[in-house]
């Protein structure tokens, strides 16, 4: 495999010729480009040595010995285009598609698998401004490698800590692997729903749909067929994805119901609601009138359902818990004949609703649970989909292994 390494202006970049060293060591081709900043924190000498080959910087105008630019020759020389330490910087000129240097104008002319592992402090990682870059390079389809939390330079341990060079050299050999989903159809729902009290006012709760396009990124990512069935969220559709919005939870199960014929794997990350309200007033509910007298009636439980109306689908359900999260997701597994339940305790302010990242136990029937530690939640969605892949080529999901 060819693979053309970015290396960006952070502490991370001394971790790069590590990178270039097990890439080569595997019996890959590296090329190096290194951005101004780069030099600063790594020579271009090391990466030039380790990879045998110069390091492209800031002559990107000047032609190859074909006659061809540098970095169009470049972006076509390679089949994966990893940046790492990817800065804060650098992410935002790849979202915005800036061609200000060679890396970012390589980036611009490549047509591969692009990915990136994000290196930075944690109060800038969380920055609504790289939140929202880092959302629309994951909906162009880039895989995201990282952060995690552990040891910064500021001598905190917080995420923002740039992927470990393993996992970024494994992340980039399973990208050229190529879609490990390839041929299967995944149903993914995401998001909260609305439940009506009048023209203006719903009951919902606080699902960013986050973990949910998440997977869907993952799945489409991989191969699969993903069909997206989303809540009221604002979030951009990812590439590869067919997406269908809903707003109440009736309307989420209509749609789930007539989709999971096509899937064999149901994934429901939305936080459907639980309750209604029994009748919609058609006009504003008046202040005046006083405090309204709301009743409520149960919504159809869609994965519970879904034994019925999809019986040979993998059933992979969600448990958001505020306590006894594993007698919760056990109960869960049962109560909702799912395959597999994933728990998620929602108390918590670093993960669950809203938050980037997540932490999640998964319970399966007959095995022991298994916990994904906290990560970013595309992360989380690549190890959940390892296991679903797994489960699917390894038994026969629609058989009678639910819940018990
Ligand atoms: O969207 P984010 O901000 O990224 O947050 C992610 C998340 C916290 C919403 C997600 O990780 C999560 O936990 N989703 C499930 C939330 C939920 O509704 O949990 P629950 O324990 O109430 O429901 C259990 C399962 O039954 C879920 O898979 C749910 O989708 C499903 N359900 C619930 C009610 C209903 N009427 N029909 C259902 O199918």
């Amino acid at each position: 495999m060819k693979v053309l390494l970015g290396v960006s202006g952070g502490i991370a970049a001394f971790k790069a010729p590590e990178i270039v060293r097990s890439l080569r060591r595997k019996g890959h081709a590296v090329r190096c480009s290194m951005t101004r900043s780069a030099g600063a924190f790594v020579t271009p000498l090391t990466l030039e040595v380790l990879s045998q080959y110069p390091v492209y910087r800031e002559e990107y105008l000047q032609p190859d010995n074909n006659g061809d630019e540098l970095h169009i020759s470049a972006a076509r020389w390679a089949d994966v285009f990893c940046v790492a330490p990817a800065t804060c910087n650098t992410l935002a000129r790849l979202a915005l598609g800036l061609a200000d240097d060679f890396l970012a104008t390589t980036a611009l002319a490549f047509t591969g698998d692009l990915l990136v592992a994000p290196a930075m402090t944690s109060e800038m990682w969380e920055k609504e401004a790289v939140q929202a870059h880092v959302t629309t390079l994951l909906a162009r389809g880039v895989t995201l490698i990282g952060p995690v939390v552990g040891p910064l330079a500021t001598g905190e341990t917080a995420m923002g800590r740039m992927a470990d060079p393993d996992e970024i050299v494994t992340a980039i050999e399973a990208t050229a692997k190529g879609g490990d989903l390839e041929g299967r159809t995944v149903l993914i729902t995401a998001g909260p729903t609305h439940e009506p009290l009048d023209p203006v006012r719903f009951l919902s709760n606080r699902s960013s749909g986050k973990m949910g396009f998440s997977l869907a990124v993952e799945a489409a990512s991989r191969g699969a067929r993903t069909l997206l069935v989303s809540g009221p969220v604002s979030l951009p559709t990812p590439r590869g994805v067919e997406r269908f919005d809903v707003t109440t939870a009736a309307e989420m199960a209509d749609v789930v119901d007539r989709l999971a014929q096509e899937a064999e794997v149901v994934i429901m990350a939305a936080a459907v609601a639980d309750f209604t309200p029994r009748s919609t007033s058609e006009t504003k509910l008046k202040k005046g009138a006083g405090p309204p007298r709301m009743s409520l009636v149960a919504t159809p439980d869609i994965l519970t359902r879904l034994q019925e109306i999809a019986p040979n689908t993998l059933r992979v359900g969600f448990a958001a818990e505020t306590g006894n999260l594993e007698s919760e997701a056990r109960r869960k597994l049962v109560d909702k004949r799912a395959h597999l339940i994933v728990a998620n305790d929602v108390s918590r302010s670093d993960i669950g609703f809203g938050s980037e990242n997540n932490e999640v136990t998964v319970f399966r029937a007959g095995k022991p649970p298994l916990t994904i530690p906290l990560q970013a939640k595309r992360l989380v969605a690549a190890r959940l989909l390892d296991l679903i892949r797994q489960e699917l080529d390894g038994g026969e999901p629609g058989m009678d292994t639910a819940g018990g």
